[in-house]
């Protein structure tokens, strides 16, 4: 997190792609500090609808993800009184600016990314959508100017690429976009999926949804890796190696994970009961974020309403910035007219 982030209010910028509920990693590497930041700055946030397409996936489903991330956003405390709350399709000018970034990019830059790399792999013949993600990436923040981005580990090289198309941009056509800063907080940056191997990742599978109610948590949790070292109860346990011990830090006080870290050394408590704890921890801890997206769900014309008037606000800044590019861009013939 960078040293000022309190000190001067900036305009922040980030966004999630629809691929249903957020789980426990967007919300520790992002949405948390989401919610904390619309008091402190002027905040913009996307559900990237465009950027989802790039997966592919089934047509029919994507609008109600979209419903989904935008109750969850909703629920877990976004407040559209506070921030802009928007979904990017809504504003055409993401697209349009990604194709005039397309002008100052290298292609050699955007085979570079990892996660291109990644998932290029899964493609016979790769669409061009997945290799010119990050320039959309950069339109979305840049559209807007801002300057904060909070985003997990992952995003870093995306936003690194924001920032040189920024740079090059400006070097170009004239100083017009700011030098993005990404804010990625230390510890939380990076949340371990429940297998302990990847990181939590709706596509592996490895996740627990923040709006799932008691049961599904608990079958969720259970199935999480805990020391490979430790076969039976009565084994020492490592919590220092433990993904499920590194999770209760988030959800359990002090003291108890004081309590469970030295039963577990001792070979006092099991890796079932340990869970439990954890499981009933963050039931609690999300129990009002439960109730709040019921309250939505039964109301999905409010939220269109949200995002109606988020879209609204998001295109008034998105229009100055356009009009401003265009000029910069030479793509204003009018004015030869005068
Ligand atoms: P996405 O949708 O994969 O993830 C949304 C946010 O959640 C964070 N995150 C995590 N943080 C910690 N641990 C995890 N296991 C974990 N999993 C996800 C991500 O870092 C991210 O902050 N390309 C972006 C979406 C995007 C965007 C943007 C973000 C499009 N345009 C402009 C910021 C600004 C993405 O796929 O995030």
């Amino acid at each position: 997190m960078s040293d000022n982030e309190s000190t001067s209010r900036k305009r922040i910028f980030s966004g999630m792609q629809p691929s249903g509920e957020a789980h426990l990693g967007n919300y520790l590497g992002a949405l948390r500090r989401w919610v904390k930041m619309q008091d402190e700055h002027d905040c913009i946030w996307c559900i990237v609808d465009q950027h989802a397409i790039t997966a592919g996936g089934d047509p029919a489903e994507l609008p109600g993800h979209v419903l989904d991330l935008a109750i969850s956003y909703l629920a877990v405390g976004l407040d559209p009184e506070k921030a802009i709350i928007f979904v990017q399709s809504d504003v055409p000018e993401h697209t349009e600016l990604a194709w005039l970034f397309n002008a100052v990019t290298p292609i050699g830059d955007l085979e570079r990314m990892t996660q291109f790399k990644d998932k290029s792999q899964r493609f016979d013949s790769i669409p061009a959508g997945i290799l010119n993600y990050p320039i959309l990436q950069a339109a979305d923040i840049l559209l807007y100017k801002a300057e904060g981005v909070p985003v997990g580990e992952d995003q870093k090289q995306h936003l690194e690429m924001t920032r040189d198309v920024a740079r090059k941009f400006n070097a170009t056509y004239g100083e017009t976009f700011p030098i993005t800063d990404p804010m990625i907080e230390k510890g939380v940056g990076r949340i371990m999926g429940l297998d302990g191997e990847a990181k939590m990742s709706k596509s592996l599978g490895n996740t627990v949804p923040v709006l799932a109610d008691e049961d599904e948590v608990w079958a969720r949790v259970r199935t999480a890796v805990t020391d490979p070292q430790r076969v039976r109860k009565s084994d020492p346990g490592r919590p220092e190696v433990c993904n499920v011990y590194s999770l209760h830090g988030f959800f359990t006080d002090e003291e108890t994970r004081a309590d469970i870290a030295t039963q577990c050394r001792a070979g006092e408590i099991g890796c079932v009961d340990c869970k439990r704890i954890l499981s009933d921890n963050i039931v609690e801890a999300f129990a009002p974020f439960r109730e709040r997206a019921a309250e939505y769900h039964a109301k999905p014309e409010l939220v269109r309403e949200i995002l109606d008037d988020g879209a609204r606000r998001a295109r008034e800044i998105a229009t100055e910035t356009i009009t401003e590019v265009r000029q910069r861009m030479g793509l204003d013939w009018r004015s030869s007219i005068g």
